[in-house]
């Protein structure tokens, strides 16, 4: 894990330091550390309960961390929350979009919340809308659109202010693939503009749009590194199974020595094991015990894999 310096660093837009949080005596967020260099892409990625939003909440200056400590473009969170409030973007799981005002004027009326200035306020709001593809809709009332539409509008309203860093909350959770994809070129133009983005997904595949992904889980970062060098770091090889019967097989497999994990996609099975040679052993096995095997194949692993790894790894005290 990176160890940061003692004073901020100008060209980190974020530095975390063993920050914690506590309600009452469950550990919500524990001793989590990193840093991300302004510019960057950061997704914290974890299951449901991991602590991601709580962390998240922390470094936006809402909720006071137990211990630790977080600066956020170089301010202190605990000392200068409203100073944060005030210089990030944040949309968080439940944004709130008034559902009886158009686009325009919620685009305004955020604007007014940022004190956006009022003679730069028309321009302002028509370079957003122009940003975020929303043109030809102005005038519609929220109410009428679309989750996809929703989210555009809900993005545009939390960088009113221009922020410099941008924290975005499962911002694509119930959004169509492509939709999904639309949001996250966005995203990534704002990067290229030097905006720094720290986003949660559950969805591993926008994970690999991030320069660094920290992988939450149980209430600590149990990895943190690129997307590729976390493919990389498990142990192994991964091998596909398909067959006619993939739940008895699991179990089947799940109790074999030399397999590490086995878990099911769909009717796929992915199967970790010591060496590609397991692949006969597994084919025989499961011929034996009448299951129809049509296919086993060495695959390399996603960034799912990975966390499943991890998190298996974790979860028998690795
Ligand atoms: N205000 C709170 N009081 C008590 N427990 C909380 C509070 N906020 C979050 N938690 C708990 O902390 C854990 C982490 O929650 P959260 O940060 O929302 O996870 P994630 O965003 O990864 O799903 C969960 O078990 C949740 O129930
Ligand atoms: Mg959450």
């Amino acid at each position: 894990m990176t160890i940061l310096p003692l004073t901020p660093q100008a060209d980190l837009a974020v530095e975390v330091r063993e920050l914690t949080k506590r309600f009452g005596h469950f550990t919500a967020v524990d001793h989590v550390s990193f840093s991300i260099p302004r510019g960057e892409i950061f997704g914290l990625l974890g299951p449901n309960g991991a602590g991601k939003t709580t962390t998240m909440r922390m470094l936006c200056g809402i909720l006071r961390p137990t211990s630790g400590s977080a600066s956020i473009l170089g301010m202190d969170v605990t000392t200068h929350p409203e100073e944060v409030k005030q210089r990030i973007g944040y949309m968080s799981q439940k944004f709130a979009l008034y559902d009886d005002l158009t686009v325009t004027e919620n685009l305004s009326f955020y604007a007014s919340i940022y004190s956006v200035p009022r003679v730069i306020l028309k321009d302002r709001v028509d370079s957003l809308v122009v940003m975020s593809g929303l043109q030809g809709r102005e005038k519609q009332r929220t109410a009428s659109l679309s989750g996809a539409w929703r989210q555009r509008l809900a993005l545009a309203c939390a960088i009113v202010h221009e922020p410099a860093m941008l924290f975005l909350d499962e911002p694509t959770a119930g959004v169509d693939p492509i939709s999904r994809r639309e949001f996250w070129a966005l995203i990534y133009e704002m990067a290229g503009r030097g905006v720094t983005v720290l986003a949660t997904t559950h969805y591993m595949d926008e994970a690999e749009y991030c320069n660094t992904i920290g992988m939450m889980y149980n209430a600590r970062l149990i990895a943190l590194n690129d997307p590729d060098t976390l493919k990389e770091s498990i142990s192994g090889t991964l091998l596909e199974v398909e067959c006619d019967d993939p739940a008895r097989a699991e179990e089947l497999l799940r109790s074999k020595p030399g397999i590490t994990s086995v878990n099911q996609h769909g009717l796929i099975l992915h199967v970790f094991c010591a060496d590609s040679s397991m692949k006969m052993d597994i084919q025989s096995l499961l011929d034996v015990k009448g299951i129809q095997v049509s296919r086993v194949e060495q695959v390399i692993p996603s960034l799912e894999d990975a966390f499943v790894t991890m998190v298996h790894e974790e979860s028998i005290g690795g």
